[in-house]
């Protein structure tokens, strides 16, 4: 069968640009849908400018992801306005033909990136398109065809040029789903934690896991179940673990600065039938994953998770330092573990290789991996041969194979100076020190 392929315009948001390639490519793949690029993007520009062989990909495209702003039928771009109108007026009338039509209503909107334009700069502006042969009426709410004119005055808001670099013009096929980011913002939601994922970086790990309807997804460091809420918005049928025990319980301190006491039926679950997703909701349970309890055979078709890095949270795990420690019968019941550190490098081997061992031939293990963004090298990423780094650095996009790893992405956070067994130290040495300066100032007291 033969396909048209067609210029659109991809307009993304300008929020967590990093994540644009990797989002966009995972989808592409998740959908298998062909895509061409007709320029190369540069990384901080709002715009691709691609081909595809069918709307119907573009809005499959659009229908997940979370970066993207909305989707045009380029029917000219130019690198000033001069051009772009000549370049229109000599468009083929195959092009707009349809959808200029008598019965059909229109409206032009004027977009400016990167400056602001008056409404009577718009509208100006939407004038100089007079020549085009519209016979329908203007209908501004949900018009027929809905065409768009985008300025781009480059990145710099505080001095943007008087002209613009780029101009588009062409018809909207389509948004972006990113109306997704506003219903599940963690300010509205019931349960939430310190270290909550914030909802448009846990929607873009769930597409870059290529989610899908029926796909089984596990996070072994759940905390208050951001990375699930996403997940189980793409249908996937979601559960967590975590070593603490309060948090899955929601009986952690609260975390909203007014909030004394936490609710008696906050939780995970909560959640999940806030958003109307408990068919997705399978539960979460109580796990140190140094232990990990699972069956050899489970499978799972993602692991969407975000470890401890030590900051927010410790790095820890069920064990103790005192040799030949034994626990009598009668304190078993009531027994809390003692936890020691969960050494980093050893955390995410460990994570690594559960994800070998548990994830489905091609599915993927998305998660953070914190760096020191000046000394960052893809080599200080941990590796294991069963897995591919699929995506780490945006614009740099592998070709995926068996298991994958799916990107390491910076947390820009300050690393720890020193470790937890380290401070505990540091902190019992100034508490003997206290001690003794008490007891000698007391034996001199006495002296006296
Ligand atoms: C960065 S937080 C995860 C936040 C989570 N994505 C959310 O949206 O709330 C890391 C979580 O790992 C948990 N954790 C720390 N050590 C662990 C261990 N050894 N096994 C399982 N969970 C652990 C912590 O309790 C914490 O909830």
């Amino acid at each position: 069968m033969s396909c048209t392929w067609r210029k659109y315009l991809l307009y993304f948001a300008q929020e967590h640009v990093d994540f644009r390639f990797a989002e966009i490519h995972s989808l592409l793949s998740l959908f298998q849908i062909p895509m061409r690029f007709v320029e190369q993007p540069v990384p901080l520009q709002p715009y691709w400018v691609v081909e595809f062989n069918s709307e119907e990909n573009i809005k499959l495209l659009a229908s997940r992801s979370v970066s993207l702003r909305s989707c045009l039928e380029l029917w000219g771009h130019a690198s000033n306005v001069e051009d772009l109108h000549k370049n229109l007026k000599i468009l083929p009338n195959s092009v707009y033909e349809s959808h200029l039509q008598s019965n059909k209503t229109f409206k032009i909107a004027v977009q400016s990136f990167c400056k602001h334009l008056t409404q009577s700069d718009k509208l100006e502006k939407i004038q100089t398109f007079g020549y085009l042969p519209f016979k329908g009426e203007v209908k501004l709410d949900e018009p027929d065809t809905h065409l768009q004119y985008i300025e781009y005055y480059g990145t710099n808001s505080n001095n943007p040029p008087e002209k613009p670099y780029h101009v588009f013009f062409g018809r909207l096929i389509t948004s972006g789903f990113r109306q997704l980011i506003r219903q599940i913002s963690l300010k509205t939601r019931k349960f939430i934690g310190n270290t909550s994922m914030d909802p448009q970086l846990s929607l873009l790990m769930a597409n870059q896991a290529k989610v899908n309807p029926g796909d089984l997804v596990l996070d072994p460091f759940v905390g208050s179940g951001s990375l699930l809420v996403a997940a189980a918005h793409f249908g996937g049928y979601v559960m967590g673990t975590d070593i603490d025990f309060l948090m899955l319980h929601g009986k952690s301190r609260p975390s909203r600065i007014k909030q004394k006491k936490r609710a008696e039926d906050e939780s995970i679950k909560a959640n999940m039938e806030q958003y109307g997703l408990c068919d997705k909701y399978i539960d979460v349970l109580v796990n140190d994953f140094a232990m990990p309890f699972w069956k050899d055979c489970l499978k799972f078709d993602s692991i969407i998770t975000d470890p401890p890095y030590g900051i927010r949270e410790a790095t820890e795990k069920v064990g103790i330092h005192r040799e030949n420690y034994t626990i009598s019968e009668e304190h078993l019941p009531t027994h809390i573990p003692a936890k020691v550190e969960y050494e980093f490098s050893q955390l995410y081997n460990d994570l690594l290789s559960f994800s070998a061992k548990h994830l489905r031939l091609g599915g993927r293990l998305v998660c953070w991996f914190p760096v020191f963004r000046e000394d960052y090298t893809e080599e200080g990423l941990p590796t294991n041969s069963c897995l591919q780094l699929i995506a780490n650095k945006p614009t740099e996009i592998n070709g995926e194979s068996r298991k994958t790893i799916a990107d390491f992405r910076n947390k820009y956070f300050k690393a720890r100076d020193e470790t937890r067994r380290e401070r505990r130290t540091k902190q019992a040495a100034i508490r003997e020190q206290n001690r003794l300066q008490a007891l000698e100032r007391r034996g001199r007291n006495c002296e006296k």
